[in-house]
């Protein structure tokens, strides 16, 4: 009979050769995907195939129009994805120099995100799945950001830490395995993307003011010590609100004096303070989870300083930091189709009575 230690070793043995497999098949696969987002602001779609390889790419940006509302107005939004699905896609099947007969199988940004808007995705991507009768994947958007470094870096495979920051979501995961992912912190307020539009609003940076702030900063100091919130000892979580509103008194208080603003001065001063506590925190779960890589996805990881600053750490102790290349930062359908193509591989298609999923948690 063999000993309870040989055992554990034959087990642990077995799980790493699923492990082995389950890699194997997810970087094999050649399957192509016709992938759509449209959770926000961004109509996007997009051919993939398999994990790493976009034929192409397409984005309609509805950004311009919003600008005028200073933030992401749902109905509008809504009924600019309808208009310009139908386009964005034959456009995305046409630089991918294919046709809809050819793809293997449809997926579709499923949430989170705002409802109205998800729904012309999912909907409009439903419609083509019954109509040729091809499976679909519903994913979760967050997932796409997380798959976005695959397209970027070739050689990027789990384990690493995963730094998400977007304009709605802020999460640190711990990326275990294609299949697995352990969430270890997470915002309890505002996100990080959503910090930096709020402080830009009120130094009158416009919108949407996450690049615009991190350019004024370039041109101040960190004359300001705003408050660096870690919450209690060991949490992993993020609280940005309370540093939101000392920015914001601080302006406040200033006008009442009558003295005339530093923007770059207060755009630095927040700047240092959130990166501080992002780094920190993404280095901590680093070291508790024993990991080798930072892989940083989601709009905010357009920010220079905050690659920067993680670069620094990281770099002293052999860690590789990863970004997304430009076109995949912001939202894209590219993206979608990444992490469509781990789900499609492990677990097969959704059931096709799934819907649009506005809080789906990762
Ligand atoms: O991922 P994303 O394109 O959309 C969401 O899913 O939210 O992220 C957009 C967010 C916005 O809040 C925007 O201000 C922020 O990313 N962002 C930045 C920078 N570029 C975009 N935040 C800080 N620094 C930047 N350079
Ligand atoms: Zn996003």
């Amino acid at each position: 009979m063999p000993s309870p230690w040989k055992e554990g070793m034959i087990e642990e043995a077995r799980e790493m050769e699923q492990v082995k497999e389950m890699e194997h098949r997810i970087e094999n696969t050649k399957a192509l995907t016709l992938a759509i987002e449209s959770s926000c602001d961004e109509t996007s779609a997009a051919v993939v195939e398999g994990l790493r390889t976009v034929r192409s790419n397409v984005v309609s940006s509805q950004i311009a129009t919003h600008v005028t509302y200073g933030g992401v107005v749902p109905e509008i939004a809504s009924r600019m994805h309808i208009e310009a699905i139908h386009h964005v896609v034959e456009r995305a099947l046409a630089e991918a120099d294919t046709t809809l007969d050819a793809i293997d199988f449809l997926s579709v940004t499923q949430g989170p995100g705002l409802v109205g808007a998800l729904l012309v995705g999912v909907s409009y991507a439903k419609g083509l799945a019954i109509a040729t009768g091809k499976d679909i994947v519903g994913v979760n958007h967050m997932k796409g950001h997380i798959a976005s470094n695959y397209i970027t870096h070739p050689h990027l495979k789990p384990p690493y830490i995963a730094l998400v920051v977007s304009g709605g979501h802020s999460y640190i995961m711990d990326v275990i395995d294609y299949d697995h992912m352990e969430k270890l912190g997470e915002t309890r307020d505002d996100a990080m993307g959503e910090a930096y539009d709020k402080v830009a609003r009120v130094l009158g940076f416009g919108y949407p003011g996450g690049s615009a702030l991190e350019k004024h900063a370039l041109e101040g100091s960190p004359t300001i010590d705003f408050p660096r919130v870690y919450l209690e000892k060991g949490s992993l979580d993020f609280s940005f609100s309370g540093l939101k509103t000392a920015v914001i008194n601080h302006i406040n208080t200033e006008k009442m004096k009558g003295h005339s603003l530093n923007s770059p001065d207060i755009a630095r001063s927040f700047q240092d303070s959130i990166i501080e506590v992002v780094r920190d925190k993404t280095m901590d779960a680093l070291h508790r989870r024993g990991r080798k890589i930072i892989a940083i996805s989601g709009g905010v990881s357009a920010n220079t300083a905050l690659r920067k600053a993680l670069e620094e750490v990281a770099s002293k102790e052999g860690v590789e930091v990863y970004v997304p290349a430009r076109g995949y930062i912001s939202d894209n359908a590219a993206m979608i189709g990444a992490a469509a193509q781990i789900e499609y591989a492990l677990h097969g298609p959704s059931d096709l009575r799934f819907t649009a999923d506005p809080n789906m948690k990762l």
